[in-house]
């Protein structure tokens, strides 16, 4: 970040591409472009990603869209983002949809901009909260919430009841991240409708992505309110924890470090409104995206029974008869990790980060950008491009993560944590609850989806499957799971693609 502080501030606010892309002629846009509307012709407002995603399939590894009078350049094309990775002349960019989380979560570390002194500070403080020794601790409170959830499919599976598969994995990331980063219970298992926290997290994502599809935030006016009503809630609620904690002792948690750590270097603290942001941040960013990752690979697991039978004899090898597996065993799930990796590589659950110039230079030594333009980089784009991945790039294979083949690939093509100074803290987290929850499932359940389910993905600035629903065996009836899947009337097909998986 060191670099960031000698320069001045850019201005803030929204900068469209023609301030900042010299030659912007030479990158493709949508064909119909409409006068002052742009390119809307076929855009869904529920789903900007996925139309993302679509147009990046016609107009090739850079490309532009504009919506009303604003334009963005995409960029996917492995050796173009490997470019933005250095951290010598691009860092991270807060626009659009981040932006647009401000009003919640503030000069918070995922909001804060470069140069704001906070960034440095908390990052600072938080870090050692993501350490090997932290892990560890946190190890035995990520179990006891995985057995909530066992405790609640194995009574849905005697009832022979399907499981809501994403509506749960909220629950158990948000109930992880809460009782490790803050020592406190939601009771979401104990509930029949999702906590009210989650209502007003899902709806200031909601509307943060829909104020990029509108020309005047005006026009969601009612929704603006609802939006308000929804950061009251979610400040009520950090503020209760964080009273209830300083009238109490906790034990060295994340919640523990923002209100009592100093910066070793500089002997300064987090302010209270910082750490209302931060807590805002953590308990948003901490399970939101992890339980997309869960469900995703949950849904793979389901649609090859065959991986599954071999993850699960992975699990069996490694874990014997112990009932707890402890912290080191998580990480011995070598096959278990890469079907994770490999979800997130097809369905990178935050799809895009942005990247802006910190001089005037060229990109890929191809497209000159001016000091301060940004692009946004389309994760599962990048992850699909044939260049890196292969011309099989859209099938689900777990062994794209054997040790070789990641050797045989170019850096960079693997970014669903983001990049450099602004990539995710809470990535070993994330993996280490993951893994540990599928071996878990995997050990005590085989999976059977609804024959007629397709994969539809839900977009609230994040990425979930929607709807997806799973029945829960035992293990040993793997074959009749087999068969469910193979006589499926046709085979579940990409929303994007249309090709399998
Ligand atoms: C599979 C799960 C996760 C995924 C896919 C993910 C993805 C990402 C990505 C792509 C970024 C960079 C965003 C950007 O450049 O604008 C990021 C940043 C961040 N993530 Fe995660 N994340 C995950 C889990 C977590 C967890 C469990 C935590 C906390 C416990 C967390 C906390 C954060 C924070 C605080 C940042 C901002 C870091 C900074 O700018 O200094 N994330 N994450």
């Amino acid at each position: 970040m060191a670099e960031t502080t000698t320069r001045p501030t850019l201005p803030g606010g929204f900068r469209s591409a023609e301030q900042g892309w010299p030659e912007l002629h030479r990158i493709p846009h949508p064909p119909r472009r409409i006068p002052l509307l742009g390119d809307v012709l076929g855009a869904n407002r529920a789903t900007p990603l996925q139309d993302s995603l679509r147009f990046a399939r016609q107009l090739g590894p850079i490309y532009r869209r504009k919506a009303f009078n604003r334009e963005f350049v995409f960029v996917w094309g492995a050796d173009l983002v490997a470019d933005l990775a250095d951290e010598s002349r691009f860092a991270k960019h807060v626009g659009l949809g981040v932006a647009n989380l401000r009003p919640v979560a503030g000069d918070g570390l995922f909001t804060a901009y470069n140069h704001e002194p906070n960034w440095q500070l908390a990052h600072d403080v938080l870090a050692p909260g993501f350490s090997r020794e932290a892990m560890a601790a946190y190890h035995p409170m990520m179990l006891d919430v995985a057995g909530r959830l066992t405790d609640h499919w194995d009574r849905e599976r005697a009832a022979g009841r399907a499981v809501d598969v994403p509506g749960d994995m909220t629950k158990l990331t948000l109930e992880t991240i809460s009782r490790t980063g803050f020592g406190h219970d939601f009771g979401s298992f104990e509930r029949d409708r999702p906590h009210p926290f989650i209502s007003a997290m899902v709806g200031t994502l909601t509307y943060a992505q829909r104020l990029n599809s509108v020309p005047f935030p005006a026009l969601l006016r009612r929704a603006a309110q609802r939006n308000e009503a929804d950061i009251a809630y979610l400040n009520r609620t950090v503020d209760d924890l964080v009273r209830a904690r300083r009238a109490a002792s906790g034990d060295g948690d994340l919640l523990d470090r923002m209100l009592e750590t100093a910066h070793p270097g500089t002997g300064e603290r987090l302010s209270p409104e910082n750490v209302r942001r931060q807590v805002i941040t953590f308990l948003v960013a901490g399970h939101e995206t992890t339980s997309g990752a869960l469900s995703f690979a949950l849904y793979y697991l389901a649609r090859h029974p065959e991986i599954a039978a071999r993850a699960r004899a992975e699990v069996d090898r490694v874990w014997g008869d112990t009932a707890a597996p402890g912290y080191e065993q998580v990480a011995k799930l070598r096959y278990v990790r890469r079907i994770l990796d490999e979800s997130l590589r097809l369905w990178p659950t935050a799809p895009a980060f942005a990247r802006e110039a910190l001089e005037d230079t060229v990109l890929a030594g191809r497209h000159p950008m001016l000091r301060g333009a940004w692009t946004l980089v389309l994760t599962p784009m990048l992850h699909r491009d044939p260049a890196a991945w292969g011309a099989d790039a859209e099938r689900f294979d777990p062994d794209r993560f054997d040790p070789k083949a990641v050797r045989s690939r170019p850096a960079h093509t693997f970014k669903p944590f983001g990049t450099g100074a602004r990539a995710c803290i809470g990535r070993q987290f994330a993996l280490h609850e993951a893994t540990l929850v599928l071996g878990l499932l995997l050990r005590r359940y085989a999976f059977v989806p609804d024959p007629g389910y397709r994969l539809r993905v839900t977009e609230r600035l994040t990425l979930m499957p929607d709807a997806l629903r799973l029945h829960l065996e035992r293990p040993e009836v793997t074959a009749g799971a087999t068969a469910a899947v193979e006589e499926a009337p046709s085979e579940p097909r990409c929303p994007v693609h249309g090709s399998r998986d």
